[in-house]
């Protein structure tokens, strides 16, 4: 395993993290849970991503007590705050109220005193930006947080944060979490330069895109049973963001350019993602050991120029007019 520095930050994250969303707690029971989990943890894998949302706090509860069998030390444990948790006007949100009121719920779930990396999920437009960076700098000196960070924010949101920190005394972003892989190249354009320049790290997510980018779904016919595109409970984001023919062709092409190079659509997509500079960190999601096994050989593999280039026709980067 690669360990990488969070941005400027003096905390070193595993380069593969393990994530909890529609797995561990959801599609997959505590046994299961406690297998992929000890895997992850035996290849070196120390960062594990959560939020109080997924599965109404059940991810935090099943991963809690799979890690419970390490040393706090040896785990950087990351959770999110933002989401509805119940039906009250104060159950969601970034307010001061919900937040220190989520944190305290999630350090229950997750059976720990701290959580090294405490996230807003997205922006809350309604809250001031002044009571989110104080609600946060309060947590971290009462002990129960070590960094803030941000999950889709805007780069400007963040610049904006950061200025009101310093400008309170309280401690900046220390790192963000975007959606990126081939076919969501989106933070390339701003949100990677900005984070570089503030000493951000990024911890990204769904590299696969939902499974598209393992080349299993073939255009024109059903998603095989079993997967994530085949389940209504878990599809939903999957069909909105990428279900498309076009896309299913371009899984199929990453395929074959993968067995060109003898590995697999899984393994050469995490690594294309793992070989940016502004990556701290990417967020697998694994329903199964042997996912997971496939998907920690791409720490190893090194792209060769001449493939990034055909990845770079296949999957160009979106160009948004002035930016
Ligand atoms: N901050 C946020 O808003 C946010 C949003 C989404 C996710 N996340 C985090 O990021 C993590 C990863 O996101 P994601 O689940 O969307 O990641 P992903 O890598 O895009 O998709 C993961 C899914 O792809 C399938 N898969 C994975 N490896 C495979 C392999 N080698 N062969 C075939 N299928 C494979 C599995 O689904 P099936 O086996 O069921 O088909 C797996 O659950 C989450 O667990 C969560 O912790 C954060």
């Amino acid at each position: 395993m690669q360990y990488r520095k969070m941005g400027k930050w003096g905390i070193k994250l595993s380069a593969l993290g393990l994530g909890s969303y529609l797995t561990i707690g959801f599609k997959l029971d505590l046994q299961s849970s406690r297998a992929l989990v000890r895997r992850a943890y035996e290849a070196g894998i120390n960062f594990f991503d959560t939020a109080n949302a997924y599965n109404k706090g059940n991810a935090e509860r099943v991963l809690g007590e799979c890690l419970r069998e390490f040393p706090r030390s040896d785990l950087v444990i990351l959770t999110k705050v933002w989401a509805p948790m119940g039906p009250g006007p104060n159950d969601r949100g970034l307010s001061a109220k919900h937040i220190r009121e989520q944190c305290e719920a999630s350090l229950r779930r997750l059976g720990v005193d701290y959580v090294d990396i405490y996230m807003c999920h997205r922006p809350d437009p309604e809250t001031p930006l002044e009571e989110t960076v104080r609600a946060m700098e309060d947590l971290a000196r009462a002990g129960k947080i070590l960094y803030w960070a941000v999950s889709e924010w805007p780069a400007e949101l963040m610049v904006e944060a950061n200025a009101i920190a310093a400008t309170v005394g309280a401690r900046p972003i220390a790192c963000s979490e975007p959606r990126y892989n081939l076919l969501y190249r989106y933070p390339e354009l701003s949100l990677f330069p900005a984070t570089m320049r503030l000493g951000i790290g990024n911890v990204v997510f769904s590299p696969l895109a939902h499974g598209l980018l393992t080349g299993k779904y073939e255009p024109g016919a059903p998603p095989p049973p079993g997967t994530r595109a085949a389940d209504p409970e878990q599809n939903a984001v999957m069909m909105q963001l990428y279900w498309t023919e076009e896309n299913k062709r371009k899984g199929q092409e990453l395929a074959r350019l993968a067995r060109e190079m003898g590995t697999s659509a899984a393994v050469l997509a995490i690594a294309w993602c793992l070989r940016h500079s502004a990556v701290t960190s990417v967020i697998l999601g694994c329903t199964s050991v042997a996912q997971l096994e496939e998907n920690l050989r791409a720490v190893e593999l090194e792209i060769p120029e001449e493939i990034l280039a055909r990845l770079d026709e296949l999957f160009p980067r979106p160009v948004i007019p002035g930016v």
